[in-house]
């Protein structure tokens, strides 16, 4: 989930100014799995342990939270992010009461920082992005986040797409009618790939400078295989795959 060292950074950007940044272009960076905050807003019926909250007054930060993943209380984040799967309708649902929305779509913010805390644990396109200021880029106007509730497929993302085309188009006019440079992480590759190819040709042709993906899931993933059986743990000793596992499944 994260790309942080410098080495890595410094590859990535010398070969974006190689292969495909003859000029200067604006780029949107496109989430991995788990690469964009989350929130919820929960006015459930039912808990699954007395110490869970069963009504929230606001939206709440739900990933990443660190707070919310300490034993016990993970028996409440799981029921608060995990989906149920219709197989009639082959849709997703949220947990009863719950309802769930990605912050800062347009914003780099929710995708350099996942934790909104800015815990380093959750720090993600963050040094891309200095590097990329570094290069006299700006925030918020040549480097842009599109965010997304990374828990569902492209069929239930639908309205993503239509937003990223917007943000696309918005970031081509605001700089000056310069195509964009999409730079997508893991999971976000496939989902780069699937908003393309709803778009036409001409689209392509006078919107994107080029894809630039950092591992992008292409294969799929073995990973996922390991969590059906197992679970992960993230990487962090604080955590238990097995228990991560019962959200990670849906
Ligand atoms: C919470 O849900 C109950 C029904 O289950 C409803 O009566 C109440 O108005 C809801 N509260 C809020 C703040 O939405
Ligand atoms: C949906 O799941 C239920 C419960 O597991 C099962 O009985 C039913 O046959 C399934 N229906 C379809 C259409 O797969
Ligand atoms: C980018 O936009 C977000 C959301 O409006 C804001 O919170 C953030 O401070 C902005 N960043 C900069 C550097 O302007």
């Amino acid at each position: 989930m994260k790309i942080t060292q410098t080495t890595l950074c410094c590859f990535l950007i010398s070969s974006v100014v190689n292969t495909c940044y003859s000029a200067f272009h604006p780029f949107i960076f496109i989430p991995g799995d788990g690469g964009s905050q989350v929130e919820a807003k929960i006015n459930k019926t039912n808990s699954v342990h007395y110490i869970c909250a069963k009504t929230s007054t606001d939206y709440f930060n739900i990933w990443l939270n660190l707070e919310l993943l300490v034993p016990v209380v993970i028996d409440c984040w799981i029921d608060n992010i995990k989906l149920r799967y219709d197989n009639v309708t082959r849709r997703t649902l949220n947990t009863d009461g719950v309802e769930i929305r990605i912050p800062g779509f347009g914003s780099t913010e929710p995708v350099e920082w996942l934790d909104p805390s800015r815990a380093s644990s959750g720090a993600y396109f963050t040094d891309i992005v200095n590097a990329l200021v570094k290069l006299g880029h700006v925030r918020n106007q040549t480097l842009k986040g599109a965010p997304f509730d990374f828990r569902k497929a492209p069929n239930e993302n639908q309205d993503y797409f239509v937003k990223l085309k917007q943000l696309v188009e918005e970031t081509y006019e605001a700089n000056g009618k310069t195509s964009v440079i999409l730079l997508a992480h893991s999971m976000g590759g496939p989902m780069s790939q699937y908003f393309l190819n709803l778009q036409k040709q001409s689209w392509k042709d006078k919107y994107i400078k080029c894809l630039v993906t950092l591992s992008g899931a292409w294969g799929g993933s073995v990973k996922a295989v390991k969590v059906y059986a197992i679970g992960d743990d993230l990487g962090s000793y604080m955590l238990n795959g097995k228990v991560m596992k019962l959200e990670q499944i849906t």
